[in-house]
């Protein structure tokens, strides 16, 4: 058998971190090896200290794993995911890129730096070499790379099909966002509970824009924003995970319902991001059923790593309209980024 790569999760018992030690469990070249955590909970074992709270059992060798501080020293790998709150990932996250370490983060805070890819492999893979030029220009012989928000991870991937076929003008979205996307314990309650809140902090600002970077050309020294208007509105929802999104999009050339379903249906990621072991099968999934997807029924086809679409019909101001549903904490967060460090691997800049 071939030796896996020792890898490290900070802010492992949080709701992403412990996506992490779930997904983490198995996988062909990544064996968990060290998690970290805030302040309080150092020097604690993992199964005593983390209140789980994903439906699958925690892993045996999870349990007894220390909860270590959330710094370079002392862990002896070559490759963390972050699971942290953009405020402590911003202060945090450079520190183990210095220390020669790949971070592979779903934090939002060095998503909009120029020289920091946010990846989804079967949309950008050619954005991973973004980090040579971050390695060039920080002097570091780690790096950090980003998956994006998780709202905006079904949306890019079915336009990135459309943006191949017939190009992109103008897109309008409407989430019904999952209470995990806010984190353990997140919303509380007596908020959420028979209720829809119309409002999520920060969250269209990145929704609106971080479709543009990755569906933007790499130019070999920084991105080109691709070139069409979005516009959002965010809300969170009674949902315990998946993010539904409804979608109305203006192409550029003229497309009809029929060969737009088809075109969804049959996208197939570039080379670089296909075969590798988190690689969804399929990619999209149209469904044909006119009240799907729907979150408790459809956001673990493909094991949770499938973009759902469904409700593919006219709309009479933009041309164009579908729903899209994403698992937010797996292909939205711990799924996709290690999908990502395993593209990283393949191209070769994991650095081992
Ligand atoms: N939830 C989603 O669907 C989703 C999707 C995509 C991206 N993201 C992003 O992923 C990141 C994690 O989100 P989450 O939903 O998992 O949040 P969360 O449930 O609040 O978990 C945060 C984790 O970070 C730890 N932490 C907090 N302060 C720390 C510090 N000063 N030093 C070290 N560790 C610290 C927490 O430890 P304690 O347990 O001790 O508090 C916990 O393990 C965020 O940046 C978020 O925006 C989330």
């Amino acid at each position: 058998m071939v030796e896996r790569i020792p890898v490290a999760v900070l802010g492992a018992t949080g709701s992403v971190g412990q996506r992490f030690v779930q997904l983490l469990e198995g996988h062909p070249w990544f064996e968990l090896a060290a998690v970290t955590g805030s302040e309080r909970r150092v020097g604690k074992e993992f199964g005593k200290t983390c209140h789980w709270i994903v439906q699958e059992r925690m892993p045996d060798s999870a349990k007894s794993l220390v909860v270590q501080e959330t710094v370079p020293e002392g862990l002896d790998v070559p490759l963390v995911f972050s699971a942290l709150p953009s405020g402590v990932a911003k202060q945090k996250e450079s520190l183990f890129a210095s220390a020669g370490m790949v971070v592979c983060s779903n934090a939002g805070a060095f998503r909009q730096e120029p020289d920091v890819p946010i990846l989804l492999p079967e949309v950008n893979p050619d954005h991973a070499h973004l980090v040579d030029v971050q390695r060039r220009l920080r002097g570091w012989e780690g790096c950090i790379t980003t998956n994006p928000n998780c709202t905006s991870t079904g949306v890019t991937i079915a336009l990135k099909a459309l943006q191949d076929s017939c190009g992109l003008s103008k897109v309008f979205a409407v989430s019904l966002q999952a209470i995990s996307g806010a984190g353990y314990p997140g919303v509380p309650s007596l908020d959420i509970l028979d209720n829809v809140i119309p409002h999520i902090s920060n969250e269209e600002p990145k929704f609106e824009w971080e479709p543009r970077k990755m569906l933007g050309s790499f130019e070999g020294e920084e991105i080109a924003l691709a070139d069409f208007l979005m516009s959002t509105h965010c809300n969170r929802v009674a949902v315990s995970d998946g993010h539904l999104v409804c979608m109305s999009v203006e192409t550029r050339d003229p497309i009809t319902v029929a060969e737009a379903a088809q075109i969804l249906g049959s996208y197939a990621p570039p080379e670089a991001g296909f075969g590798l072991p988190s690689t969804p099968e399929p990619v999209i999934f149209v469904s044909s059923d006119p009240d799907r997807p729907q979150p408790r029924l459809d956001r673990m086809t493909g094991k949770g790593m499938t973009t759902v679409v469904g409700r593919v019909r006219e709309d009479s101001i933009f041309g164009l309209k579908f729903v899209v549903l994403s698992h937010n904490t797996i292909r939205g967060a711990a799924g996709g980024s290690i999908y990502n460090a395993e593209l990283l691997r393949r191209e070769g800049l994991l650095g081992i």
